[in-house]
Order: structure tokens, then C-alpha cells, then sequence
């Protein structure tokens, strides 16, 4: 058992808690490299952001568990060398069985989901109960998740969303024991969310739905999945570079701003910074056909990561200064 405090890490408990209160979102950003990882942190220490570094189950296979616990580890050490030390949660992403949040709690990760969307309610509630008894006799935080997204993660696949129904989130906070709650509220995963015409707004999220949420669970901490923008700059760099990202649209920023000032305290954000990587290698590729130093495109994806991580601190969740 490795505990996560033995890595620098913190839960994700007093950071929520803060976030409600002063109306804004902590970062929920996934990583499988090291270059998505160098930019994270980066960009939040120049921001003075907190963080939560997402691991999904598929991360975990492609970076391999004991890379990641030193990354983990690295990541803190490496904050505190670039000048300020800032809160970093290692949490899995879209958990999907007991045995894998098991695994991950005994190998230091500091907070878990628990995804069991997917099932019947009264499965859900079980599932994601045993999770939670296991991982507070750790002191790690455990995210559940009522109603279901559209989009694809790993092996949990949706062609429709079903939004939460508010009449739920009572019964199953109580029963279960969750630190914080994903919901469904109109977001979805990837970067194909919405079919939008030029010119035309994606559909707006279901704040009523949020509403009636919060109003049954006052100050509860609410978590939004499936929050990239798919920024339409970095589309049509893409595709300027060869790359084909045909009608993709994201939730706007607006929208994400506005869920950020209520208990939404938990942004996860993946699609557009795999998309910005994207653009910045296709750029390289296209201006510079002989390069083939691995150093000097993953360099300029890097750096395109980090800018889109600090606007999502300045402009979208408010984070910023919140370290
Ligand atoms: O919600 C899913 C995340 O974007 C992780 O994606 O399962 O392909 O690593 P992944
Ligand atoms: P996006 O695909 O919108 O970036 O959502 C990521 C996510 O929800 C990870 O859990
Ligand atoms: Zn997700």
C-alpha cells in the first residue's frame, strides 16, 4: 500500500468545499505523457490554480502504474521547483469496477470515480457504496455519478444521454457516502459533441436541472464531465495542416462559466487539449517535413497545451489565484 500523502498529494474534500464557497471550478485535466503532464503543471503553478490530474482506466494501461506514482510524486516536486507549491489530487477517471478503484487507492492515488452510470440505480448505489467504504478507511474521495453522457470513454459508450433526474441525488448522496456527484446535464465526451451550422450556438446546458440539484442537495459538490469547448481555432488549424475534424462543436465557455459560479466545483476538460496537441504537431509536420526530433514538436504541443490550460483557469473556471 502506498498512501498518497507519501507522494505530496491532498483529496479533493477542502479544495471542493472552498471552490462552492467562492464560485468557482478546480481544473480536472487528464494526462498519459509526460509532455500533457509538464504543461498541467505548469500552467497551474503560473496560474496559482490547484489541480486534478485525471487518469483514466486506459491512461493507466498506456503510462503503466509505477511510472505514474513517480510522475505523481514528480509532478508535486516539480511545482514546488518552478517557485510555488500548489494542491495536485490524483484521481481516476471513469473508475469502472471495485477492483480498479482498489488498485488505484493501494498505489496512491488520493481520490477515485466510481462510474457505475451505466447500471440500475439500486446497482449503482451498491457499487459505488463498497468503493466509498474502502477508500475513506484511506481518507481518498470518492465521485459517483447519476444519469448518463452521450459520448465514448473507456468501454462505457453512450449514443444518447439520459439526463440525472434531480428526484435521485438525495436517496443516492445518502446512501452511498460520495464525496461529489457527476451529473448529466446536456455535456458529452469527445470532440463531436454537437452538430452545429456556421454561425449557430451549441445547445445550451440544463441549469434547471442543475437548479432542482442543488436546491436537494444544497452545497453539495456537483462535478461536470464532457466540458471541452473543441475551440474552433484549433479545428481549423487542424484541418489548415492536413487534418480532416469535420461539424464538431463543445459546450460554450458562457455555458461553463456560469455552471463554474455554482456548486459545479469539478471541470473535466480532455477533448481540447488533445486537439491542441494535434494542431501544434500537424504545424510542425506541414511547415517542417524533415523534422523528426521528437523534442521539437512535442515542445510546441506542450507549450499550445499550457496556453489552453491558463485561458481555462483566467476565463472559464475562475481558479486562477485560487492555490
Ligand atoms: O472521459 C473520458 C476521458 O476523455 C478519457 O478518455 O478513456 O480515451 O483515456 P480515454
Ligand atoms: P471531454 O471529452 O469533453 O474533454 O470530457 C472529458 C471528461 O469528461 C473526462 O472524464
Ligand atoms: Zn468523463
Amino acid at each position: 500500500m502506498l498512501h498518497y500523502k507519501e507522494l505530496g498529494l491532498v483529496n479533493s474534500r477542502e479544495l471542493f468545499q472552498k471552490a462552492i464557497k467562492g464560485g468557482y471550478a478546480i481544473p480536472a485535466f487528464n494526462f498519459n505523457n509526460l509532455e500533457q503532464l509538464q504543461a498541467i503543471i505548469s500552467a497551474c503553478v503560473e496560474t496559482k490554480s490547484p489541480v486534478i490530474l485525471q487518469v483514466s482506466k486506459g491512461a493507466r494501461k498506456y503510462a503503466n502504474q509505477t511510472l505514474l506514482q513517480y510522475l505523481a510524486k514528480g509532478a508535486v516536486e516539480y511545482a514546488k521547483e518552478l517557485g510555488y507549491s500548489i494542491p495536485v489530487v490524483l484521481h481516476l477517471d471513469h473508475g469502472d469496477s471495485f477492483e480498479t478503484a482498489k488498485s488505484c487507492i493501494e498505489s496512491g492515488f488520493s481520490s477515485v470515480m466510481i462510474d457505475g452510470s451505466h447500471l440500475s440505480y439500486e446497482e449503482n448505489v451498491k457499487l459505488t457504496k463498497q468503493v466509498v467504504d474502502f477508500a475513506h478507511q484511506y481518507d481518498v474521495t470518492v465521485e459517483g455519478e447519476l444519469g448518463v453522457l452521450a459520448g465514448i470513454e473507456d468501454e462505457v459508450s453512450s449514443a444518447h444521454s439520459h439526463y440525472t433526474q434531480p428526484e435521485e441525488v438525495e436517496d443516492f448522496v445518502k446512501r452511498t457516502g460520495v464525496d461529489s456527484l457527476a451529473i448529466s446535464i446536456g455535456t458529452s465526451h469527445g470532440a463531436f459533441k454537437f452538430k452545429v451550422k456556421p454561425g449557430e450556438l451549441p445547445p445550451p446546458l440544463r441549469f434547471d436541472i442543475l437548479e432542482e440539484v442543488e436546491k436537494r442537495i444544497p452545497g453539495f459538490p456537483i462535478v461536470l464531465h464532457g466540458a471541452s469547448s473543441v475551440p474552433q481555432d484549433i479545428v481549423a488549424e487542424i484541418n489548415k495542416y492536413g487534418g480532416k475534424l469535420d461539424d464538431t462543436a463543445g459546450v460554450s465557455e458562457d455555458q461553463l462559466r456560469r455552471a463554474a459560479s455554482s456548486a459545479v466545483c469539478k471541470i473535466n476538460i480532455d477533448s481540447d487539449g488533445r486537439l491542441a496537441m494535434t494542431a501544434a504537431i500537424r504545424k510542425v509536420f506541414a511547415e517542417k517535413p524533415g523534422e523528426f526530433d521528437p523534442r521539437n514538436y512535442l515542445g510546441p504541443a506542450r507549450d499550445k497545451l499550457k496556453e489552453l490550460y491558463k485561458h481555462k483557469i483566467e476565463h472559464v473556471l475562475g481558479s486562477i489565484n485560487k492555490a
